[in-house]
């Protein structure tokens, strides 16, 4: 039986996932490291930390800066990423995600938000959402970040449901195997070969509704 739906944030409830994206490239511009679309694919649902370290791979190697020249490039990563959504206003949530949330709640859903960013809380608000989720996960009380299952097991705790009774919903292809990590099933949105191992993948969010969810999943579910 479903009980809950757990989301990711970046690039599943707003489009912040090509803002950091964006911050990103002007540091791996000015390190002189090669990073594109694709690569970035591999940053998605990861740390700020291990995102930059995962950039460093493509040129000199993680190894290569001090902790605290890391923590520098973090820092202005951020600043120039917070700058970006500063203009995020409640028409940026993705289409088809409030009607969603709508249709959860009429079916007594519990809603949870399992993101790893450290800026969800002020997103949310941009966005006029955070009394939608019954449970929003602290990203920084989260020990790892996806593809470990932690910040989905949080949620689960939470909002006091067992694996067999949540789904998650993602973007990145680390958030599915941290949801399947987690005992969950998984709602893939976006591209379809990044998010192969997803128990049901869609286009897009305006796909996304409850009777879909029930008739693809609950026979499954435990
Ligand atoms: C995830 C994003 O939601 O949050 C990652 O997919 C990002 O790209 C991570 O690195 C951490 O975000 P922040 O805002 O704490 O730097
Ligand atoms: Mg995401």
């Amino acid at each position: 039986m479903i009980k809950a739906v757990i989301f990711d944030l970046d690039g599943v409830i707003t489009d912040t996932a090509k803002y950091h994206y964006e911050a990103w490239k002007k540091i791996a511009d000015e390190l002189g490291i090669p990073f594109d679309i694709e690569y970035n694919e591999k940053l998605k649902g990861v740390s700020r930390m291990e995102s930059l370290c995962l950039i460093l791979d493509n040129g000199p190697g993680r190894d290569s800066l001090t902790l605290e020249e890391k923590n520098e490039l973090c820092e202005r990563k951020n600043k120039i990423y917070k700058e970006l959504i500063g203009s995020l206003r409640p028409s940026d949530v993705l289409p088809g995600i409030n009607e969603f949330i709508s249709e959860l709640k009429k079916n007594h859903i519990l809603i949870g938000l399992a993101s790893v960013s450290k800026n969800a809380p002020e997103i949310l608000n941009r966005l006029e959402l955070r009394d939608s989720f019954d449970y929003v996960a602290d990203a920084s009380t989260v020990e790892r970040s996806k593809p470990y299952p932690d910040v989905f097991i949080d949620n689960l705790i939470n909002l006091g449901v067992n694996p067999g009774e949540a789904i998650g919903v993602e973007d990145a292809e680390s958030g599915i195997e941290a949801i399947h990590r987690a005992g969950m099933k998984a709602v893939g949105i976006g591209n379809k070969k990044v998010l192969k191992d997803a128990d049901i993948i869609l286009s897009t969010s305006k796909e996304l509704s409850f009777s879909l969810l029930y008739t693809s999943l609950e026979m499954t579910m435990r």
